[in-house]
């Protein structure tokens, strides 16, 4: 029975102070293994979504009506205590710009075991627990690397090691804000990769969030498209690509015509591609290729 129950349902709409009505009724559902994409233009209301999941949204002035329910729990109205205990925990958040959101002053250990210790303060695992939170991003697991301060690593690293931070206690639902519109097309393509991959090894729910409809098509299974503060049409991916219903959608599709057709094939593909075919290189990169990242 409980299979029925989804792992993530909400139902909100939301207003800032100045009267503002953000988000009219948005129904999402999140299944338990999913990557479900959130897409639309900036100011559609994407990040106020993942604030209101979050029980984030009245620190920012907001009010917000409705039901959000984590496996059937329902979330509006608990005390920010018990909110606390579970982002991070249950629901972890990466957002866009890495390397602000880490501390400059502190080692990528001390802040991988600060993300640990803020959901168990047994300090004997904190180490480790953040090897392996390194490894599971593909990023060396040394103690030199451990040593290293935000300023000593990539833009990318960066992004690997909050994705390291967020997922070390493999929370069921991870939200991803906008988190490759900081980096260069590689670097995206390998961020991406490793969302798909951090999904498949841990069937980790993602609501992964961006502008791009053509990056997020590579990696989600299902994609709802939010316009002006509504859903104006959500489905799984391929059939959303092959037969758009709403006029927003198909505008979003014909601003990238090039995944509208067949897939590039492997022979087809060069650098040439990379400036007109996004997708086909993240197919590509998906597909083919294991990057590195090499300390820029
Ligand atoms: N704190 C706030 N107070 C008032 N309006 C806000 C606030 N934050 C965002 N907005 C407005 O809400 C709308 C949606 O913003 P946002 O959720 O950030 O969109 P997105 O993430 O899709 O770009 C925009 O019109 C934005 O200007
Ligand atoms: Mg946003």
């Amino acid at each position: 029975m409980e299979t029925t129950t989804p792992l993530l349902a909400v139902d909100v709409s939301a207003r800032y102070a100045d009267g503002h009505d953000v988000l009219r009724r948005v129904r999402v559902t999140v299944e338990r293994g999913e990557i479900l994409g959130l897409v639309g233009q900036s100011g559609s209301g994407k990040s106020t979504l993942a604030l209101a999941i979050l029980g984030l949204l009245t620190a920012k002035s907001g009010k917000i009506a409705g039901s959000v329910q984590l496996m059937g729990r329902e979330l509006m109205g608990l005390r920010p205590r018990e909110m606390r205990e579970l982002r991070g925990r249950e629901i972890a958040l990466v957002l866009q710009s890495p390397l602000s959101a880490l501390n400059p002053a502190l080692t990528i250990g001390a802040q991988l075991r600060e993300a640990w210790m803020a959901h168990d303060p047994e300090k004997q695992h904190w180490l480790k627990q953040a090897r392996e939170g390194l490894r599971s991003v593909s990023l060396p697991d040394t103690d030199d690397f451990l040593a290293r301060r935000p300023s000593q690593i990539s833009v990318g690293q960066g992004q690997r090691v909050l994705i390291a931070m967020a997922t070390m206690h493999r929370p069921a639902l991870l939200i991803a804000d906008e988190p490759t519109s900081a980096l260069d097309m590689i670097t995206q393509a390998e961020i991406l990769e490793l969302f798909a991959k951090l999904n498949q090894a841990y069937g980790m729910a993602i609501l992964y969030i961006s502008h791009d409809l053509a990056s997020v098509s590579t990696i989600c299974h299902r994609i709802a498209i939010l316009h002006d503060g509504e859903i104006v049409e959500s489905g799984k991916t391929e059939e959303l690509f092959r037969a758009a219903r709403h006029p927003y959608t198909q505008q979003l599709l014909s601003s990238c015509p090039h995944i509208l057709a067949e897939p590039p094939k492997e022979e087809d593909m060069d650098e040439n591609l990379w400036p007109t075919a996004p997708a086909g290189v993240l197919q590509g990169a998906l597909h083919s290729h294991t990057y590195h990242d090499c300390g820029r």
